[in-house]
């Protein structure tokens, strides 16, 4: 049977979500959105295993996690490493899991250097701009795969 697990990866900084610039990043913790996300997954039939990290080598060693296990999708939020991991960029086309970026701002209306998005490049699509509903929204998409 396919499985119904989606990876929900975030990189970093976004521990520091609920306290971390709030009027970009909004007042809810990683923690309120992982609740929100796995009440909505299941909602949708689906289910979630969501993580954090601040260390690049653990989120590309998820991503090759999600293609071993057979995980249906990954919805990646992979903070500033968007801008930088050309690593995460390989992983991500390394596997045959659908990878969706999601961000809580949109990075193209903010900084020249957050208009690069190495991730954006190697994903299946991306969601930007909706703040914590991004996740749900990509929970969204990956129902109607
Ligand atoms: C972010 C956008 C990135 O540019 C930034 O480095 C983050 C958060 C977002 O969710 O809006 O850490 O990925």
């Amino acid at each position: 049977m396919a499985s119904n697990l989606v990876y929900v990866l975030n990189g970093p900084n976004l521990n520091l979500l609920g306290t971390r610039e709030p009027e970009i990043y909004g007042s809810q913790t990683l923690d309120d959105i992982g609740e929100m996300t796995a009440a909505h997954a299941e909602t949708l039939g689906l289910a979630i295993d969501m993580r954090q990290s601040n260390h690049e080598g653990h989120l590309i060693d998820w991503l090759h996690e999600a293609q071993a296990e057979g995980i249906k999708a990954v919805l990646l939020n992979a903070g500033a490493y968007t801008h930088t991991s050309i690593a995460l960029h390989d992983a991500i086309k390394g596997i045959k899991v659908p990878v969706i970026e999601i961000h809580l701002s949109n990075p193209h209306n903010r900084e020249e250097f957050r208009h690069i998005s190495w991730i954006g490049k190697a994903a299946k699509a991306t969601i930007a701009g909706f703040g914590a509903k991004g996740y749900l929204l990509g929970l969204d998409a990956v129902s109607r795969f």
